[in-house]
């Protein structure tokens, strides 16, 4: 899919990037500067109504379809400066495809009426990217990098620039999912991970047992559904701890060091194969200061360090996606105008939107 001008022609100067985000129910727009040597995050503004997620049980995709399309033009009015705009990107996939639709339909309209070049974003690139871009770099090869996150849970090496490859996934449910069904289960709001931490912060690990599913295992995946289950087992047992007080905080923080454990575990295994010296972390689930404190000691186990967004930069935004875009556009790397949405879009290499 990224062809459409000359490809690969290489384009010095500075540009100005503007990119789009709107794979699930967030509507984000950001704007950055950017040249060889790194990039500025000018301008940026999200909008959410999480209190609707919330209030009927999860997304609806089309009242998230009517946000985007609400908010859009709003938002990115507010994020465009004056001045020349190089570049346009918009998510592609892999989200929800309706909500995907909205966001590259208005960055193609936008890039066709600047005479910008445009861009279709892997949402998982932009967060590959955002532990580097969050500190105004270009990423560094080669590294690891760990997406925990509501939707997904991987292990990617990146060894340069145009070769990926998945070393891990998530058999079930995703680590930022794990904490969200946890939460709930306890009578906890939505997102479950922030509202988890709060909680732990009383709590004691070890009081109270739960699995550590995969840990220890010669396999790469991750899994957290039989958390989930032992979970429900001891609530039923236990109703108490579903109540506020010192039992539920001492679940909270077994559960988000079982979680924890689990990440740092494979990881570890992860980087032992590799032999890569940096891992990354990125997703809602690295914004957990248990969970960086884990991946920290793994990391240093084998020898490596661990490089985590800055804060800010750890959940959804469209910071992220403006910066491939940059990137893109340095490289030449255009998008077809024809390219569609790919509600399944793989961050490993060689697998294009359709
Ligand atoms: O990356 P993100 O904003 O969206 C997706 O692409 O999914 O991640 C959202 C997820 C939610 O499941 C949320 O509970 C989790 O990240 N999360 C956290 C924390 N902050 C957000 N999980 C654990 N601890 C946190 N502090
Ligand atoms: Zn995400």
């Amino acid at each position: 899919m990224e062809s459409g001008g000359p490809a690969h022609r290489r384009r010095p100067l500075i540009v100005r990037a503007l990119g789009i985000e709107t794979s699930c129910d967030e509507t984000a727009v950001a704007l950055v500067e950017a040249d060889a040597s790194g990039l500025t995050l000018v301008n940026q503004r999200l909008a959410t109504r999480p209190e609707e997620s919330s209030a009927l049980g999860g997304i609806v995709p089309e009242l998230t379809v009517r946000q985007h399309l609400e908010l859009l033009p709003g938002i990115t009015r507010a994020v465009m400066a004056e001045g020349p705009l190089e570049a346009v990107g918009a998510t592609a996939g892999p989200g929800l495809a309706p909500a995907l639709l909205v966001g590259l339909a208005f960055g193609k309209s936008l890039a066709w009426a600047r005479h910008s070049s445009f861009h279709a974003i892997n949402h998982l690139e932009g967060h590959i990217f955002s532990p580097f871009v969050s500190r105004g770099k270009w990423p560094e090869y080669p590294h690891l990098a760990l997406i925990a996150s509501g939707g997904h849970t991987l292990l990617v090496d990146a060894p340069d620039s145009t070769g990926r490859s998945v070393l891990g996934s998530t058999r079930d449910d995703a680590a930022g999912e794990a904490f969200d069904k946890l939460a709930r289960m306890v009578g906890l709001g939505y997102p479950g991970g922030p509202e988890i931490e709060k909680e732990a912060a009383r709590g004691e690990v070890g009081k109270i047992k739960l699995p550590r599913p995969m840990k220890g295992s010669e396999e790469g995946d991750f899994s957290f559904s039989g958390l989930k289950n032992a979970a429900r087992l001891l609530l039923e047992k236990d109703p108490g701890l579903a109540e506020p007080g010192l039992p539920r905080a001492h679940f909270c923080a077994e559960a988000q060091a079982a979680i924890a454990e689990c990440l740092a575990d494979r990881c570890r295994l992860a980087l032992r194969r590799t032999g890569r010296k940096l891992l990354t972390v990125s997703g809602g689930v690295s914004a957990n200061r248990m969970v960086s404190r884990a991946l920290e000691e793994a990391a240093r186990a084998e020898g490596a360090c661990l490089m985590a967004p800055v804060q800010g930069w750890n959940t959804d935004n469209a910071a992220m996606i403006a910066a491939v875009t940059a990137r893109r556009h340095l490289d030449g790397a255009d998008s077809d105008w024809e390219t569609d949405v790919d509600p399944r879009w793989s961050v490993a290499s060689g697998q294009k939107a359709a």
